[in-house]
């Protein structure tokens, strides 16, 4: 069975009557990732916050959303608020948005902790010291005590990816999670994503404009221009067999911005220009 099954997944604005996504089908395998890419505006974290039901309410939705066979679209919002955290996690871009700011880092780790899995104070700390530690946060118990802007963006995406490990969701959404990050902190909280996804088995959807990123994380890819899938299929056969006239155009604008940052910085000899 697959762990999500997006079927006919249709969006629009209900103020302005604007189509966002129009009949959008992708499926997940369990423990694969799906990466979506495409440009700006596409429509991919509309996607995604329709997987969690988290869009406006100007945001209207048609199609079938099913986790592990479970219709999504039919639960209640209460029923849905279960489903959010223990089987759906969602990493966004910015991981300060993620975080109560008036709040230490560790308070929300208990809430979520507590209200899906009913553990004490102890077990919880003890269990999200061992998942920081794990995304190589050193002092965990140091770091739960701090507020969300006394972290960097790069250990925030950690902490958030730390939660996921405790969590076990059955499918990990990460859109663009390494986006707001310096190249060295995207580094390492990709570093992270990939062993979380080997170590959990969870399934995961991750959204990148990082295209390096998605060939090493992806197992399959969906690729999305103006609100609609233009191509989708197995990751190694995108990049090797390249299909739609707008995923060469992704995958050459990358080359070329690899090719121009070797030239720039003396890496390439004269006959490879
Ligand atoms: N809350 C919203 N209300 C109305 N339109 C929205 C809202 N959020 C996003 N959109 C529109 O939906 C389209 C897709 O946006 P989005 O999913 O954020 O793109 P991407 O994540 O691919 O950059 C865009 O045209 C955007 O303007
Ligand atoms: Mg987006």
């Amino acid at each position: 069975m697959n762990t999500l099954e997006v079927s006919n997944l249709r969006l629009w604005d209900a103020l302005t009557d604007t189509i966002l996504v129009k009949d959008s089908s992708f499926q997940i395998k369990p423990e694969r990732c799906l990466a979506i890419v495409g440009e700006s505006g596409s429509g991919k974290s509309v996607t995604c916050r329709a997987i969690m039901r988290l869009n406006r309410s100007n945001i209207r939705q048609s199609g079938s959303i099913k986790l592990n066979g479970m219709n999504l679209t039919g639960l209640s919002d209460q029923e849905m608020r279960k489903q959010r955290g223990r089987q759906l996690c969602l990493i966004m871009q910015n991981g300060m948005r993620a975080f109560d700011p008036s709040s230490v880092v560790g308070n929300h780790f208990k809430e979520t902790l507590k209200q899906h899995y009913g553990w004490s104070k102890t077990e919880i700390i003890a269990k999200m010291a061992v998942a920081m530690e794990n995304v190589m946060l050193k002092d965990p118990v140091t770091l739960m005590n701090k507020y969300p802007h006394q972290l960097s963006g790069g250990m925030l995406q950690r902490m958030m990816i730390a939660l996921a490990i405790v969590l076990k969701p059955t499918l990990i959404i990460a859109d663009e999670p390494t986006s707001a990050l310096d190249t060295l902190s995207r580094y390492e909280v990709m570093e992270q994503f990939i062993s979380l996804k080997s170590e959990t088995g969870c399934s995961m959807i991750f959204v990148s404009h990082d295209l390096g990123a998605v060939k090493r994380i992806a197992d399959d890819i969906v690729v999305m221009r103006d609100g609609e899938i233009v191509e989708s299929g197995a990751a190694a056969e995108i990049f090797t067999n390249t299909k739609h006239a707008y995923t060469k155009y992704l995958i050459e604008a990358k080359q070329a911005l690899n090719s121009h940052f070797i030239r720039s910085m003396g890496g390439l000899k004269l006959v490879d220009r």
